[in-house]
């Protein structure tokens, strides 16, 4: 058994939140990726009339694969319940997100909805956050960015692909991976990374989850 066993089997658990006519905001990776295969399943059982909200091509991909009809997040006012995976998690039960650079559609749908619920596994439960904050920035605004970084006491790097080159967000902008080392108030730091100018989404959101799933190694898991 795997922390994948656990999150496929808590993907099934969480299609509890799920009623017919809703609509869900789908979050990007590999949690997220098992929930929308799960979900998939259950419409089609069910014949539920449900809106998928795409938060990347990414994950745009899975629900078109298992038939469900999706919108954009500008047509519609609310959103019942997002399902999405997390980065880290800490003990106030703040998330960092963006590691694959979808935290800008992300937090929007974060914003729109009534319930968000956050499955992860165990690695990522810390008391206080640890690893790099995405931060989504116009690239015309990198040195100042990284200066004001700097100035916040944390260190920024352009997020690259393997071969060098600059990762580029489906909203054309590009990624620093912000180092702030040991991160024991998260609101206050993602509350002035966001005042900088060029900065366009900080990966610790203001959201807390409603309901956040724990995957454990022995392929079982706890709601937190
Ligand atoms: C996408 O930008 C991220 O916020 C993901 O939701 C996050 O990296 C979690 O992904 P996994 O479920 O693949 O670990």
């Amino acid at each position: 058994m795997t922390y994948d066993d656990a999150i496929k089997a808590l993907s099934s658990d969480a299609l509890k939140f799920v009623k017919d006519d809703h609509v869900i905001g789908l979050g990007s990776g590999r949690a997220a990726t098992a929930l929308v295969k799960s979900l998939s399943k259950l419409i089609k059982l069910k014949n539920y009339n449900i809106r998928g909200v795409p938060t990347s091509l990414q994950i745009k991909l899975i629900a078109e694969k298992g038939g469900i009809p999706l919108v954009d997040a500008d047509q519609v006012d609310h959103i019942d319940v997002v399902f999405d995976g997390a980065d880290q998690i800490d003990s106030q039960k703040y998330v960092i997100k963006g590691g694959g650079g979808a935290l800008l559609r992300e937090n929007i749908l974060f914003s729109l909805a009534k319930k968000v619920v956050v499955m992860a596994d165990k690695t990522k439960f810390v008391k206080n956050f640890t690893r790099t904050v995405p931060v989504e920035i116009h690239p015309l605004a990198r040195n100042s960015v990284i200066n004001n970084i700097k100035k916040l006491g944390g260190y920024a790097q352009i997020r690259t692909l393997e071969r060098g080159y600059p990762f580029f967000t489906e909203n054309g902008n590009i990624i620093l991976d912000c180092d702030f080392g040991v991160i024991k108030n998260p609101k206050v730091l993602t509350q002035k990374i966001k005042q900088t100018a060029g900065v366009l989404e900080s990966g610790i959101f203001f959201r807390k989850p409603d309901v956040i799933y724990r995957a454990k190694e022995n392929g079982k898991f706890d709601i937190i």
